[in-house]
């Protein structure tokens, strides 16, 4: 291809993108993407009762302090100031966006005094001088955005320094075969599909593509609602790096089945796993 036609085509390429990015933000208006997000990604109310319920566990008392790092729309953040009056959090993001979301769906639901006990900080997990926490959490996999062992180590050991004393980091982990090839899964909330689409995944790097696309009935698929870029970590690479990190012990939590054979969404405490095709579980460090 001549240096002439390369310049055209990327000039024709930038103004797909422009298009596209247009086209999205104005579904951005019609269509809540977050909304979606919540009711077929996210379980909040259950998540601050396990991260309540394992810090009791190890730590014999109560947690007060949770920061959510990757914050997004911080709806884990705002479910642990309504668990309990003793409850602070903090939730941390880069992207303004779901900051202004969250702020406009879930901080308004909350009463006075509960929004007085939360703090949202539009910046980097990696900033050591981010405020402390009894728990300091990453969920939905958000940290399998570093790719390098170098980052995940720099970003294990910040969480281990905003830890308070006696903290815990608490972080959940996917894996198995399943997760290791392209597959498209679709699931049916009845008035629209979810569908979890890995496109790609290399056994070289283990590093994988995946997006998140929605249909509501009667509509056509709204494609790559959301997108990531990620490396799939194994618990025992992940263990060492939080022991390198600094943390103290790391305990492996491994999500139960129900009669269909199904994650039922209940964490146990084990030191073996099971072969499955698929499964979540957390990574618990004791700072
Ligand atoms: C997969 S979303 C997760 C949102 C939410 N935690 C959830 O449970 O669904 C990942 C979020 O991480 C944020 N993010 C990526 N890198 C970050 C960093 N270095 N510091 C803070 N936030 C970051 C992105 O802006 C995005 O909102």
């Amino acid at each position: 291809m001549s240096k002439k036609s390369l310049l055209k085509e990327k000039k024709k390429n930038k103004k797909k993108d422009k298009k596209n990015k247009k086209d999205k933000s104005k579904d951005l208006q019609t269509f809540d993407k977050y909304h979606y997000y919540l009711r077929s990604v996210q379980s909040p109310a259950a998540d601050v009762v396990f991260l309540r319920d394992t810090y009791k566990e190890i730590r014999k008392k109560p947690a007060k302090t949770l920061c959510e790092d990757f914050c997004g729309t911080f709806s884990i953040s705002c479910e642990w100031t309504k668990l309990d009056k003793q409850h602070h959090a903090i939730g941390v993001d880069l992207d303004p966006e779901p900051l202004a979301y969250g702020k406009a769906h879930h901080l308004s639901q909350l009463n006075e005094e509960q929004t007085k006990r939360m703090k949202i900080i539009e910046g980097n997990v990696l900033d050591e001088s981010l405020p402390k926490a009894d728990i300091v959490s990453a969920s939905n996999f958000s940290y399998y955005i570093f790719k390098q062992r170098q980052q995940l180590l720099d970003y294990f050991k910040n969480a281990k320094k905003r830890c308070k004393k006696d903290g815990l980091f608490i972080i959940d982990s996917f894996g198995g075969p399943d997760c290791m090839e392209a597959i498209e899964e679709e699931t049916d909330y009845g008035d629209f599909k979810y569908f979890w689409d890995e496109d790609h995944f290399d056994p070289v790097t283990n590093y994988a593509q995946f997006y998140i696309h929605f249909k509501r009935k009667g509509e056509k698929k709204r494609e790559k609602v959301f997108s990531y870029d990620w490396r799939m970590w194994s618990i025992p690479e992940l263990r060492d790096l939080m022991l390198d990190a600094g943390f103290k012990n790391v305990h492996i939590y491994w999500e139960g089945e129900d009669e269909n054979g199904e994650g039922n969404g209940e964490f146990k405490r084990v030191t073996e796993g099971e072969e499955v095709r698929a499964w979540v579980a957390y990574l618990v460090g004791e700072a």
